[in-house]
C-alpha cells in the first residue's frame, strides 16, 4: 500500500506547472494522497490542467479557487472539502509572494503589507481552517514553505520578504509545539534557490540592477550555492512529502533547510 494511501491533502498556490505546488501536488498524489489543489482566480485554467495532469496519472484530484488571504473564502472551501471527502488528512501552505525591491530604503508599506498577507496570515488562516478537522481525528500533519530567508538576511532579497518568512518559521513553531500532543505535526521547509518563474523574476530584477545578464546574475547566485545549482521544484516536493509522512512521525517543530547547501545569511 502507497504511504499516503487514504490521506487527504490540501497545498495552496498549486497551479503553475514549474511551480513548487504542483510538483508537491505530484509527488502526494504518487504516493497515493487525494489531492485538493488551490489558487488564485486568475489561475484558474492552469489549476484545471493541473487536476487533469493528476487524474491522467491515476489521481483522485479536485480544485479549488482560493485567495489564501480571504478569511471567509478560506473557511468556506475547507468546509465544502470536508464535506466532500470527510476529512483533510495534510495541509501544504505553499502559496507565497516575493517580489518588490531589494533595497530597503525604496521599500514600501504596500509591499510588506502584501508579504505579510500572504506570506503568514494565509497560513494563520489555512491553519485555523483545518486543525479543527485534525483535531478531531487526533491527527495531521502541517508543512509550510518558507524558505532560507526565514533563517536568515540573504543579499538583495526584498526586508519584506524575509520578516514574512521568519514570521512563518515562527508560526510554524508555535503552532506545533501547542498540537503536538493532540497528533497534529507542524513543520517548515526552507527552500534557497528554486528554478521555478519566482527565481526567474529576481534573475530579470538583479541583471538590471548590476547591469549584467540574467544568465550572468544564475552564474553569480549558483556560486553561493555549494552545490553549484538551483533546485529542481521536485526536489523540495521530496523533502516535504518526507515531513508529511510516516517516516518522519517524530518530527515537528523543525525548519529543514532544502538549500544544496547554500548558508542562510547573516
Ligand atoms: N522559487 C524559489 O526560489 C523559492 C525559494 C524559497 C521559497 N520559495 C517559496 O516557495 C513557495 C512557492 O513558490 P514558487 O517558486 O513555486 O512560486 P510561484 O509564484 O510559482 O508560486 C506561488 C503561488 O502562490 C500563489 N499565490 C500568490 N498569492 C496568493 C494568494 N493570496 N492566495 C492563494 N495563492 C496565492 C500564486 O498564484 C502562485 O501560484 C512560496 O511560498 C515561495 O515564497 C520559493
Amino acid at each position: 500500500m502507497k504511504p499516503l494511501a487514504d490521506k487527504i491533502a490540501l497545498v495552496t498556490g498549486a497551479s503553475h506547472p514549474k511551480g513548487i505546488g504542483s510538483a508537491i501536488a505530484r509527488k502526494l498524489a504518487s504516493l497515493g494522497a487525494t489531492l485538493v489543489i488551490t489558487d488564485l482566480q486568475q489561475t484558474s485554467d492552469q489549476l484545471d490542467a493541473a487536476v487533469a495532469e493528476l487524474e491522467a496519472a491515476g489521481a483522485t484530484a479536485i480544485a479549488k479557487i482560493v485567495d489564501v488571504t480571504s478569511t471567509e473564502e478560506v473557511t468556506r472551501s475547507v468546509a465544502e472539502v470536508i464535506e466532500q471527502f470527510g476529512t483533510i488528512d495534510i495541509l501544504v501552505n505553499n502559496a507565497g509572494v516575493g517580489g518588490g525591491t531589494g533595497a530597503f530604503l525604496e521599500s514600501t508599506n504596500q509591499q510588506f503589507e502584501l508579504a505579510y498577507q500572504v506570506n503568514v496570515r494565509g497560513v494563520a488562516n489555512m491553519c485555523r481552517a483545518v486543525i479543527p478537522a485534525m483535531l478531531t481525528q487526533g491527527s495531521g500533519a502541517i508543512v509550510n514553505i518558507a524558505s532560507l530567508c526565514g533563517l536568515g538576511a540573504i543579499e538583495d532579497i526584498p526586508a519584506s520578504y524575509t520578516a514574512s518568512k521568519f514570521a512563518a518559521v515562527g508560526l510554524t513553531k508555535a503552532i506545533a509545539l501547542e498540537y503536538a500532543s493532540r497528533g497534529i505535526r507542524c513543520n517548515a521547509v526552507c527552500p534557497g534557490v528554486v528554478n521555478t518563474d519566482m527565481r526567474v523574476q529576481l534573475m530579470d530584477r538583479l541583471a538590471e540592477q548590476y547591469d549584467i545578464t540574467p544568465e550572468e546574475a544564475e552564474r553569480r547566485e549558483n556560486e553561493t550555492i555549494a552545490i553549484g545549482r538551483g533546485a529542481e521544484a521536485s526536489e523540495v516536493a521530496d523533502a516535504v512529502a518526507y515531513l508529511l509522512g510516516p517516516g518522519a512521525k517524530y518530527i515537528t517543530g523543525v525548519t529543514m533547510p532544502v538549500a544544496g547547501g547554500m548558508a542562510p545569511g547573516l
